[in-house]
Order: C-alpha cells, then structure tokens, then sequence
C-alpha cells in the first residue's frame, strides 16, 4: 500500500477527520499534516507542506481539502512535480491516475458529500498510470516557462 498524507485547512478540517476514521477501519493509517481543530487557518500553508511531503518521498501520494478544493489545489500545483487534480467524478478520479498521474487528489469539503469523496479515493488507488504518450505531456509540465 503507497504512503498517503492528508491534509486540510478548516473548510476541509470536518471531511478529513471522517476520511482518517473510515481508513483507519480498515487498517490504512493516513500521516496527518493538520489542520487540527476548526479554527481558521490558510490554505497555502498546507498545500506547502504536502508538497514538500510528497515531493521528498515521505508520502507516495497526497489528499488535500478545502472549502472548494480550489484555493488548496491552486496552491499545490505551483510547486514543480506536484500534480494535484479536483476529483469532482468517479470518471474524473480514474482520469486523474490513469493519464495525469496525479499525485495529490483534492476534495472540497464544504461541496462534496463524503460517500462521493470516499469512493473516488478507492477508484484513484485502484488504478494505475498509464504511461506512454501521456509521459510526454507530464515531461512539458515541469519544463521552465
Ligand atoms: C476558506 O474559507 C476557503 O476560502 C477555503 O477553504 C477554500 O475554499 C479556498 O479555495
């Protein structure tokens, strides 16, 4: 089984917690980035920190919530070799690993049920990238602009 962190701000702080609880039932232990309460905090400070995580190989793959989704996944993708992709369908988190091999899934907690959420994390760690013409395209992600 990869490693996988979690990570939130407090939009997200409610679905993390369910999502730590319901893998835990099943033996997988997420390695917790915070937040930790409710208490308002900033995206980008997370985002950071699973970055680097991800990057330094301390995690294989990252989940990151906030409100929407989309501040936190802004602020992921900024880094060099992070692809972090908005599992907004069970098609969308099948795609995200098979061409894009995203390697952080992210989640809006305030505008996705947590039954959607958890299903798409089970589609996108049952499949696998696919390689081939798809490396091109991820190789043209991480050139200089
Ligand atoms: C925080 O209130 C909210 O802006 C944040 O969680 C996220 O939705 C930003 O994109």
């Amino acid at each position: 089984m990869e490693k996988i962190a979690i990570g939130s701000d407090h939009g997200g702080f409610e679905l993390k917690e369910k999502l730590i609880n319901r893998y835990k039932n099943q033996g997988v232990n997420f390695i917790d980035l915070g937040t930790h309460s409710s208490d308002s905090c900033d995206y980008p400070d997370i985002a950071d920190k699973m970055s680097e995580s991800v990057l330094k190989g301390e995690a294989d793959l990252g989940i990151l919530i906030c409100g929407t989704g989309i501040g936190i996944s802004i602020a992921a993708n900024r880094h060099k070799g992070i692809r972090a992709a908005i599992l907004y369908d069970d098609f969308t988190a099948e795609m995200a690993r098979l061409h894009n091999n995203a390697n952080i899934m992210v989640f809006g907690g305030r505008t996705m049920p947590f039954e959607d959420v958890a299903r798409r994390i089970d589609i996108f760690l049952k499949t696998r990238y696919e390689g081939g013409r798809h490396q091109r395209r991820l190789d043209k992600l991480d050139e200089d602009k």
